[in-house]
């Protein structure tokens, strides 16, 4: 059993923490949001996340778990700290790391003992060092600590099935004991380690994001190609997902990806390069074939409608990818935005995301049931895949619209099944299928 601290208790440290604690150790889960910590002591979770709230409170019950605010309290008798706070872009594509450079600063000035200080959350390349000179420069006496970088990999919606079956696991340093103690830790999981120096373990994380967002972009622009000509998109990926050497994922074609990691990575991924005068420019352009995804699904379904003025659209999941709660950078937001534009009225659906959604998008009405939605709709667009959607019962659903038009954004449904059932439907990349 090993004494471990997380700092910031969001979607990747609140997880980290949990996890931890189920493999055995003792964790203490710290924030500096007071409610936060308050309702997780009693059991409420500040976000969703599938197996979450069972995990933590199993490991509460167990006394593998305590949350606090206090970093004397966090990090007495510990030897590792995990650094978790949120990275944003800030205005120029950067990442703003005020909040990393706050929990260093607290860190060099409430540890009493050695320490091991890792950064989990994605950090542009040379943080590792910069946070190894603040907590140096802010300590009020010194005392022995190493920097390693030990990125997360946890996607939304599956985060803790990702946190114990990884991969593999990164360890960035240059002071190989710590390296190899942060390996220890990670042993129970089972998977390859990889140990490297910081500034290569920072990079790992942002090529690795950089290179799944550009494989969504490519298949994306894959699909338009497919509807021009007549193919269908989602054969063609299962067909090249065979070859090894391009594996079957993250080829599903869309509305594009979004979220809190994807959008801010690959502008500060283009930032750094540009910084440093080198070129990034697959990356500019995975970045506008992205964007452009959004705008185009609302350019096809005024097509379908033939204007959109006055018309009442109803999305079908609004968080930026199933199963979370997530909002940050969702295309729902600029699928919202470009209907307004247009004159359209907007409604929405979500299983979970509909609190943290209404305060983003206050013109569009909100509805606890889909089937209530579409009740004198227009047009329903599927926005996120939930699974949910994919066993709606459509021939319901196409007596209450009062036209029966459906966008599939998220290529969730068998277009000949919908067909018949009297649809106008319309999917992204399916040519061969009427797209
Ligand atoms: C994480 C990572 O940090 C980010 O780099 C990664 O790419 C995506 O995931 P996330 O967990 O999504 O961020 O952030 P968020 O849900 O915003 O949670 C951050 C938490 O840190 C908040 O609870 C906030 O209160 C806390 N925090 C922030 C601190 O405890 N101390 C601070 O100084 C600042
Ligand atoms: C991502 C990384 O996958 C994860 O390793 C970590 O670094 C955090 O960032 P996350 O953003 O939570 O995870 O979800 P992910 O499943 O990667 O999806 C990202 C976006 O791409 C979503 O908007 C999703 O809908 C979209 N996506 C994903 C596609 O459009 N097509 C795909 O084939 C896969």
């Amino acid at each position: 059993m090993k004494q471990i601290c997380v700092i910031g208790v969001g979607y990747v440290g609140l997880v980290t923490a949990a996890c931890f604690a189920d493999l055995g150790n003792r964790v203490y889960a710290l924030d500096i949001d007071e409610k936060r910590i308050a309702k997780l002591k009693q059991g409420i979770m500040p976000i969703y996340e599938p197996g979450l709230k069972e995990l933590v409170e199993r490991n509460m019950r167990a006394g593998r778990l305590f949350f606090t605010t206090s970093y004397a309290e966090g990090l007495a008798g510990t030897e590792f700290v995990f650094i978790a706070v949120g990275t944003p872009s800030g205005a120029n594509g950067e990442a703003d790391l005020r909040y990393v450079e706050a929990a260093a600063k607290a860190i060099a000035q409430n540890m009493t003992a050695p320490l091991i200080i890792i950064n989990k959350s994605t950090v542009p390349i040379g943080t590792g060092d910069l946070v190894a000179e603040m907590v140096k420069q802010a300590q009020p006496r010194p005392i022995p600590f190493s920097v390693v970088s030990c990125p997360e990999f946890l996607r939304e919606g599956s985060a803790i099935s990702d946190f114990m079956n990884p991969y593999r696991t990164v360890i960035g340093s240059l002071d190989r004991e710590a390296a190899e103690k942060v390996a220890q830790l990670h042993l129970p999981l089972r998977a390859p380690i990889v140990i490297t120096d910081l500034r290569t373990a920072e990079m790992i994380k942002y090529a690795s994001n950089a290179f799944l967002a550009t494989k969504i972009s490519f298949i994306n622009e894959i699909a338009d190609i497919c509807e021009a000509l007549g193919a269908d998109v989602k054969e063609v990926a299962a067909g090249m997902g065979y070859d090894k050497r391009i594996g079957p994922y993250f080829l599903d074609a869309g509305i594009g990806w979004g979220g809190s990691c994807f959008p801010k990575d690959v502008l500060a991924l283009i930032y750094m390069a540009e910084q440093n005068h080198v070129q990034p420019h697959l990356l500019r352009a995975v970045t506008k074939v992205n964007y452009d995804r959004r705008h185009a699904v609302v350019e096809r379904l005024a097509e379908m409608l033939g204007g959109l003025q006055g018309k009442v659209i109803g999305l079908l999941g609004l968080a930026f990818k199933e199963n979370t709660d997530d909002m940050r950078d969702a295309p729902s937001l600029t699928v919202v935005q470009g209907l307004l534009e247009r004159g359209a009225r907007v409604r929405g659906y979500d299983p979970v995301a509909q609190e943290t959604a209404r305060p983003l998008m206050p013109q569009v009405e909100m509805f606890d049931d889909p089937y209530q939605m579409a009740e004198g709709c227009d047009a329903l667009i599927v926005v996120t895949p939930w699974n949910e959607f994919k066993h709606l019962d459509l021939a319901r659903i196409k007596q209450l619209l009062k036209t029966p038009v459906l966008f599939d954004a998220r290529n969730i449904y068998n277009p000949q099944e919908v067909r018949s059932l009297g649809f106008k439907y319309r999917a992204i990349g399916r040519g061969f299928n009427g797209g």
